[in-house]
């Protein structure tokens, strides 16, 4: 098992020996599902035995196992849910469209003016939505400190599940004389940074949950609140005695949106502009559809959204060609199973591997291509396995941000694509720079660093996105 990509290892020994592949990796076991149907037949037919996460010494003792992503299946998570889904379900996600929208112009605005900075203003378009929908709060600018506290959070937790001394103690659930070996390990040990890992790990998770609620709690006793998930869950949940019930839920709820929120979309954003240098053809068939549908020289609005389904296709085809998070997050029965035979224990981790859903031939034929046409089949085929069935994972666990996540990317796809071109950049000696589909792997992906020349389509545009932006400012 490589210590990098799993999920690509995991799929070919997939191929080999059937959906579900079992790997001992020294003393942890884990199991990795590569099939869909088996997927659906363990977390969601069997749902309420595998809806619980692995625990992990060093996630508990960072602090991290509180986040309702990484907490057992349990109350506290139930209400962390309820919370979530009132604001982020199906029908009151539209409550964030004109935001969404307002941030998508505000994207076109940095690329306008500073086109090679589009990393940039991708990661921080992601992160200023869901902190405006979290908190009220406005970010400042890329190097907003929240954002950072974010990106350094979702490092540390990543860094958490790999770390190797600790995963080398024995796999099952944890108990307190695991917990007290590690953490009374002397300092001295060689190899053993998680001293220092634990303490910056437990400042950050703790910093991350509290600092930005703390802030929205302060300007709504100051009177200077943005409406938000967590001002109005604070006033739903007050009581007359002036107490907040439920309150660490509240903000561990706010917490996990913001940092799931902020990493994630912009993987998409990232992955989609570098498909439109390797496809151009997928971008020219996109714009024609825009310019057909909504006009010349317009931008595209949320309810424009039904009535394009090539912009729809591209986004489906971004989401699936390079995977955010191949393995999503683990589940782990919390009683013992069997499945077609195989014995499940309880307390395993287990992974989907949405990496090789999404490559499955037979869905997807050329898997490795990026081809949008194949989400509108012609000649009676048949559509392909919905993208929105696997990537956001499964059961009772499945993202609750999945319907705020399609919003944000389909209202910054079709607006870059109305407004820009996306052409390779050239070198010093007009050479075009080919880039090559490479990641920075991790539990969630990102393309690395790339160049691309972004240019308005026209005059009228680039005035267009002016006049939007100054509406806002
Ligand atoms: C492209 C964007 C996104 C992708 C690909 C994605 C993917 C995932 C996946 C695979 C899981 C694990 C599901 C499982 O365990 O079966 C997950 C969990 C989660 N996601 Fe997302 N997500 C995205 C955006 C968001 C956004 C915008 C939010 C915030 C509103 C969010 C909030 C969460 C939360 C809170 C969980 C934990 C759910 C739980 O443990 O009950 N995600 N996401």
């Amino acid at each position: 098992m490589p210590g990098v990509s799993e999920w690509e290892k995991a799929r070919r020994w997939g191929q080999e020996h059937g959906d579900l592949v079992f790997v001992k990796n020294l003393v942890r076991p884990y199991i990795f599902i590569n099939s869909y149907d088996a997927a659906v037949e363990l977390f969601e037919k069997r749902g309420n035995n595998y809806s619980s996460r692995p625990q992990n010494t060093l996630i508990e003792l960072e602090g991290w196992s509180q986040l309702p992503s990484q907490m057992a299946y349990g109350d506290e998570h139930r209400k962390s849910r309820q919370f979530l889904n009132r604001f982020f379900g199906p029908s009151s996600v539209t409550d964030f469209c004109e935001l969404q929208t307002k941030v998508a112009h505000k994207l076109l605005f940095g690329l306008l003016t500073e086109p090679d900075r589009f990393e940039d203003f991708t990661r921080r378009s992601a992160g200023e939505t869901i902190m405006m929908a979290a908190y009220g709060y406005e970010v400042s600018n890329e190097k907003d400190p929240y954002i950072a506290l974010a990106d350094r959070g979702v490092r540390s937790l990543s860094e958490a599940k790999g770390f190797s001394l600790v995963n080398l103690l024995p796999w099952s659930n944890l108990n307190d004389e695991r917990l007290l070996l590690v953490r009374y390990l002397p300092e001295w040990v060689p190899g053993t940074g998680f001293h220092r890992l634990i303490k910056e790990g437990y400042k950050l998770s703790h910093a991350m949950v509290f600092e930005p609620y703390e802030a929205t709690k302060k300007s709504m006793s100051d009177g200077t609140y943005i409406s938000s998930v967590t001002s109005k869950l604070i006033e739903v949940n007050s009581t007359e005695d002036g107490n907040i019930a439920d309150e660490p839920t509240i903000a561990k709820s706010a917490a996990i949106a913001y940092a799931a929120g902020a990493d994630t979309t912009v993987s998409t954003l990232n992955t989609f502009i570098l498909a439109m240098l390797l496809y151009p053809e997928t971008q020219r068939r996109g714009q024609e559809e825009l310019d057909r549908v909504i006009g010349k020289d317009i931008l595209p609005t949320m309810e424009d959204k039904t009535n394009l389904p090539y912009i729809n296709a591209l986004c489906n085809e971004a989401l699936r060609w390079q995977t955010v998070a191949p393995l999503g997050l683990a589940h782990c029965p919390t009683k013992d199973d069997v499945y077609n035979g195989y014995f499940i224990p309880a307390g395993i981790t287990i992974y989907a591997n949405i990496w090789a859903m999404q490559r499955d031939p037979l869905e997807y034929p050329e898997p490795e291509k990026f081809i949008p046409e194949r989400w509108m089949p012609s000649d009676g085929k048949r559509t392909p396995l919905d993208v929105y069935k696997t990537q956001f994972g499964f059961g009772r666990r499945t993202c609750p941000g999945k319907h705020f996540a399609a919003n944000s990317i389909f209202i910054d796809i079709a607006s870059i694509l109305a407004a820009f071109n996306i052409e390779m950049a050239s070198d010093e000696n007009g050479a075009q720079i080919i880039p090559v589909v490479d990641y920075v792997e991790g539990f969630v992906r990102h393309p690395k660093p790339f160049k691309c020349k972004i240019t308005p389509r026209s005059d009228k545009i680039t005035s267009t996105i002016k006049q939007a932006v100054e509406a806002i400012l």
